[in-house]
């Protein structure tokens, strides 16, 4: 669905970590909504519509030379220089723990981090959205089974994690809030949920009712990868909010179970601070629908049918 009206302008984005799972189909939305997309990753994201830029994130003088570059050949015909992006969003990074050594995780995804923010800040783009992640509240990669401290999980809670990854983002959201506090822009991080493509409903749904206990880690959450495009969308769209959090999650758990009750079986000794629709996300969302209008297009019960 299209949530391009007239009174929304395109913008001229630059896009790090497009070429990825979750960048794919967020890049896709964007293009969908009429904004310019450049992509800037190790590997160009075959697309009609998107312009490629390889670039290493690491590497702070690639980013700011990507960040002040023409994003095709189309932009030399007016002659008047390169345009300003009027935002950045950043997704690239290494994605969990166990890919490379952790020292190697952390490293990639902070200075990476750092480098993206500050290249931006300093070049004056006032709109810098940041894919942080749901494993900061610590569960999803501490050693054995923890529990959070209450539920549902609300962007406020006290973050503290106990792995290389999601301490990676935490550093990155203190990194975010700095460069803040120091420009007045508007920088966003999103908690993002377990990012699901359109064709995992089929493959992973049906073992997830089977065995709710290996979705225990992520709090039952999942972030449909179009949905997920939608939030960024109206991250763009919504402006003077400063430094913000947001979940990004889907409405309802990734459980067939009520809500109460699933937070009865699998936290039993987790306090639940505030009462629970039937089915909402113990990963709550409430913030993006209150504040940005996020609106779910894509419930797993439009693509995995259910008994229960
Ligand atoms: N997939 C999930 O369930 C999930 C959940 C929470 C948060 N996130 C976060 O969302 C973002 C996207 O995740 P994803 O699942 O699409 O990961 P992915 O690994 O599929 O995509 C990451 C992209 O970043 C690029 N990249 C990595 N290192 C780079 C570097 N040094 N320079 C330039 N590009 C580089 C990769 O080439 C890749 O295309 C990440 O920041 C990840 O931590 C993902």
């Amino acid at each position: 669905m299209s949530l391009a009206t007239n009174s929304i302008t395109t913008k001229r984005v630059l896009f790090t970590g497009g070429s990825g799972k979750a960048g794919k189909h967020a890049v896709a939305y964007l293009l969908d909504q009429g904004h310019r997309v450049m992509n800037v990753d190790l590997v160009a994201l075959n697309r009609p519509g998107v312009d490629n830029l390889i670039a290493d994130i690491t590497d702070s003088g690639q980013v700011f030379n990507a960040m002040s570059s023409y994003a095709g050949f189309d932009e030399l015909e007016p002659g008047n220089g390169v345009p300003q992006f009027d935002a950045v969003v950043h997704f690239a990074a290494v994605p969990r723990i166990l890919i490379n050594p952790d020292n190697e995780t952390f490293r990639v995804n902070t200075i990476g981090t750092y480098n993206v923010i500050e290249a931006a800040v300093k070049l004056g783009i006032k709109k810098i959205i940041i894919a942080s992640s749901e494993t900061t509240y610590g569960v999803c990669f501490s050693d054995g089974k923890t529990n959070p401290r209450s539920l549902p999980l609300e962007e406020d809670y006290d973050v503290d994690p106990m792995d290389s990854y999601g301490l990676s983002k935490v550093v990155n959201e203190v990194t975010a809030r700095s460069f803040q506090r120091r420009s007045g822009f508007d920088i966003y991080a999103l908690r993002i949920g377990n990012v699901i493509e359109p064709h995992e409903y089929a493959d992973l749904f049906p073992a997830y009712f089977e065995n709710p206990e290996v979705r225990r880690r992520n709090v039952f959450c999942y972030i449909d990868a179009r949905d997920l495009g939608q939030i960024v969308h109206r991250c763009l769209e919504k402006d003077g909010l400063g430094f913000q959090i947001f979940n990004a999650g889907n409405n309802d758990n990734s459980a067939t179970i009520p809500s109460k009750d699933l937070a009865h079986q699998y936290f039993p000794d987790v306090p639940l601070s505030r009462e629970l629709d039937t089915h909402e996300a113990l990963y709550s969302n409430r913030k993006i629908r209150d504040v940005l209008g996020f609106e779910e297009q894509h419930n797993w019960r439009k693509y995995v049918s259910t008994t229960h």
